[in-house]
C-alpha cells in the first residue's frame, strides 16, 4: 500500500549539480543489472537525452531520462523531419530507496508520458518505449498499469544476467 506524499513532488529539468544524486540512485538501484553508475552520468551529458528530477521541499527523490529516435524502416528512403516516425525512449526511471512506494515513481512516469506527448509539437512521436529486467516485477506492474505492453521478441540480457524485456505504449 502506498504511503501518500503530503504534496505531489515537483518535477523539473535536471541540472549539472544533480549528477551526484542521479549517480548515487543509479548505483543503489541498478548495480545488480549493470554498471549504471558509469553509464547514466554519460547519458546525462548526451545532447539528445532529457533528464528530469522529482523533488520535495528541495530534496531530490528520483529521476527520469528520456531520449528520442527514428523508427522508420532502416532501408527507408530519407524523409523530411515531419514525415519520419519517432519513438521516445524512457532510458531510466528511478526513485531513491527511502522514497519508494509513495507515488513518486508513478508521478515521474506520468511526467515522462506527458513529455513524450509534448514533443509531438516538434516531432511525430508515435510511442514511448522502455527496457526492463524480467525480474523487476514492481516496475513491470507500474508500467503495465500505465498502459505499457510487452514487445514480442528477444531483446537481449542485462550484464547481471537478467533477461531484458521491451515495453511500449502509444503516445
Ligand atoms: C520502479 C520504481 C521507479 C517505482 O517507484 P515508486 O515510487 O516506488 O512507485 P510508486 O509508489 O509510484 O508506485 C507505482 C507502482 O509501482 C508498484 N509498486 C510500488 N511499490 C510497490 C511495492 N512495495 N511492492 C510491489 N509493487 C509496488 C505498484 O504497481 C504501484 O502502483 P499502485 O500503488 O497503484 O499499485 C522504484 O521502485 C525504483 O526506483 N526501482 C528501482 C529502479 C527501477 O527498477 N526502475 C525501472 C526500470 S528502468
Amino acid at each position: 500500500m502506498n504511503r501518500a506524499l503530503p504534496g505531489a513532488p515537483r518535477i523539473r529539468p535536471a541540472e549539472p549539480s544533480d549528477v551526484a544524486f542521479i549517480r548515487g540512485v543509479a548505483v543503489a538501484v541498478f548495480s545488480h543489472i549493470g554498471d549504471y553508475g558509469t553509464i547514466i552520468p554519460e547519458w546525462f551529458e548526451h545532447d539528445g537525452v532529457s533528464t528530469f528530477v522529482a523533488e520535495e521541499q528541495g530534496a531530490p527523490l528520483g529521476f527520469t531520462m528520456l531520449g528520442f529516435y527514428r523508427i522508420d524502416a532502416p532501408d527507408a528512403a530519407p524523409k523530411s523531419g515531419s514525415d519520419s516516425a519517432y519513438a521516445a525512449d524512457l532510458l531510466a526511471i528511478a526513485v531513491t530507496p527511502d522514497a519508494h512506494s509513495r507515488g513518486v515513481g508513478r508521478r515521474l512516469l506520468d511526467h515522462a508520458i506527458a513529455s513524450a506527448r509534448a514533443a509531438q509539437k516538434k516531432l511525430p512521436v508515435r510511442e514511448l518505449r522502455l527496457s526492463v529486467a524480467d525480474t523487476n516485477a514492481r516496475a513491470r506492474r507500474m508500467f503495465a498499469a500505465a498502459g505499457f505492453v510487452d514487445v514480442v521478441g528477444e531483446h537481449g540480457w542485462y550484464d547481471g544476467g537478467q533477461r531484458a524485456l521491451h515495453m511500449t505504449r502509444p503516445i
